[in-house]
């Protein structure tokens, strides 16, 4: 006799959503979580309290730039760091206090402690076994750290120590010039710290539409942050209560130096399966330590499941979440799926950028013929009324057919606005269909609109 029909192990967006998935559908479940909260790293130390950090910065920033230009005199406003951070730890405890409450509520079993799994079906945790008729990995991913840069999250940091830091430093060097490097090199630069940030690649944001990345590179530069590109970081000397940066240009074996108070390793993330018995088991990793799994989402093994940053694709909680209800589906019988071409990514700097569906570059390595329809957020009028009219949305169409193939939003409200073009795209709608339908006015959203407009006969107001 089985204790669960399922068990989650990690109660991440991935394992958490996949948990209530399950037992609105009928399916005796548990999920295992080995730290004190729930919620992952994405509650606990990555998306909620970043954004905590990032939307209390953007208004400091706006209280600075912006208020006078709108008739609001302030005078000087300052930062309460401490106090910020209390605001970020409170935001944390009230998000993952809400998981615990809506498992009570679907009557699913939280098991605090590190799980093992023993055997197909059987999972050890605190020394007690657990059987289940289906196991799923829901264990997400760890900072990938550089080999001579240890980070000791007090002065070298992950994106965790960075969303901690005792205090904000006057200088940090941010390694990679990724989405965390850029989110939280973002934050400390409107609080008042130099950040530059020291990227390998000849352009940030690997794998953004080019146009875009080259657009959010100006916006960046603009508000003060600095990069230096193609060059990599090769470690780092103390030197009192300073880092002294070791890098070197790609093309140039000779070593510059940077000094810095805090270093940021944003270098991207890597699997997170210590502690889970799977080489003993038998289940299959691939080069990159991710659990290799099947378009059901089974690892070799029957009855053990795999979702989220541990497995193939984009690491993003929106992908563990739809993956977890895909799963949950196909495990009470029903048709679960995912739609991967179809998964929005969104930076939430100021301006955000978002993106769905192909870039440019993609399309032009695919030989597909398209059509680019663009408008720039300086034709709309509330973006203009908002002070935020940098930026542009971007529309590709097939050319033939006139199906979107992509969207690439920089500008106000980028990661909402994105959300429609995920909508059309799921209804293979073509960029006519978008712009056919009425926008408010005035929105944001009309620029995405124009672009639409713009795949065709043209915009209005460009
Ligand atoms: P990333 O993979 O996005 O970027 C890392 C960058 O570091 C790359 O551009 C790489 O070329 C560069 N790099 C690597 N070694 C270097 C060196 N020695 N010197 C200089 N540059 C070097 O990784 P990141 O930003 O750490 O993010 C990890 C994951 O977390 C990503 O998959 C990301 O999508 C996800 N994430 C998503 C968020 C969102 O959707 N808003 C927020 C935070 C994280």
């Amino acid at each position: 006799m089985q204790d669960y029909d399922v068990i989650i192990i990690g109660s991440g967006p991935g394992g958490y959503v996949c948990a209530i998935k399950c037992a609105q559908l009928g399916l005796k479940t548990a999920c295992i979580e080995g730290e004190d909260t729930l919620g992952g790293t994405c509650l606990n130390i990555g998306c909620i309290p970043s954004k905590a950090l990032l939307h209390a910065s953007e208004l400091f920033e706006e209280t600075n730039h912006n208020f006078s230009k709108l008739g609001i005199e302030t005078g000087k406003t300052t930062v309460n760091w401490n106090k910020m951070l209390g605001y970020k730890a409170d935001i944390v405890n009230q998000n993952t206090k809400g998981i615990e409450f809506l498992f009570k509520k679907n009557k699913i079993d939280l098991i605090k402690g590190w799980a093992a799994i023993k055997a197909p079906g059987v999972i050890q945790v605190n020394s007690k076994t657990l059987n289940s008729k289906s196991i799923i990995i829901a264990t997400g991913s760890k900072p990938a750290q550089l080999k001579d840069l240890k980070v000791d999250e007090k002065t070298i940091v992950s994106s965790t120590g960075a969303l901690s830091l005792k205090k904000i430093p006057k200088a940090m060097t941010v390694v990679g010039a990724g989405v965390i490097g850029l989110e939280l090199g973002s934050v400390y630069s409107r609080l008042g710290t130099e950040v530059t940030v020291i990227e390998y690649l000849g352009e940030i944001t690997p794998g953004l539409d080019k146009e875009t990345a080259k657009m959010f590179r100006r916006i960046l530069i603009k508000q003060g942050i600095k990069f230096i590109l193609g060059a990599a970081v090769q470690n780092a000397k103390k030197s009192g209560n300073k880092h002294i940066v070791n890098y070197s240009f790609n093309n140039n074996k000779k070593i510059e130096k940077i000094n810095t108070d805090i270093i940021l390793v944003a270098t991207g993330r890597k699997p997170f399966t210590d502690g889970l018995n799977l080489k003993k088991i038998g289940i299959e990793l691939n080069e990159q330590g991710q659990i290799v799994t099947d378009k059901n989402l089974k690892t070799n093994i029957d009855g053990i499941y795999a979702i989220g940053d541990v497995i193939n694709g984009p690491m993003l909680a929106h992908k563990a979440e739809d993956e977890g209800i895909a799963l949950a589906e196909m495990l009470a019988g029903q048709a679960g799926n995912v739609n991967y071409g179809i998964i929005p990514s969104v930076i939430y700097t100021s301006p955000e950028v978002a993106s769905v569906g192909k870039t440019e570059e993609q399309l032009q390595k695919e030989n597909k013929s398209y059509k680019v329809g663009k408008f720039s957020f300086m034709g709309n009028g509330r973006a203009k009324a908002s002070l935020a009219a940098d930026g542009f949305a971007k529309i590709l169409s097939d050319k033939n057919t006139d199906r979107i193939l992509g969207g690439h939003i920089i500008g106000p409200s980028a990661g909402d606005l994105i959300h429609e073009i995920c909508v059309a795209m799921e209804f293979g709608a073509s960029a006519e269909d978008l712009a056919r339908t009425c926008h408010a006015h005035p929105t944001f959203s009309e620029a995405v609109r124009e672009a639409a407009l713009a795949c065709g006969d043209g915009a209005i107001h460009s």
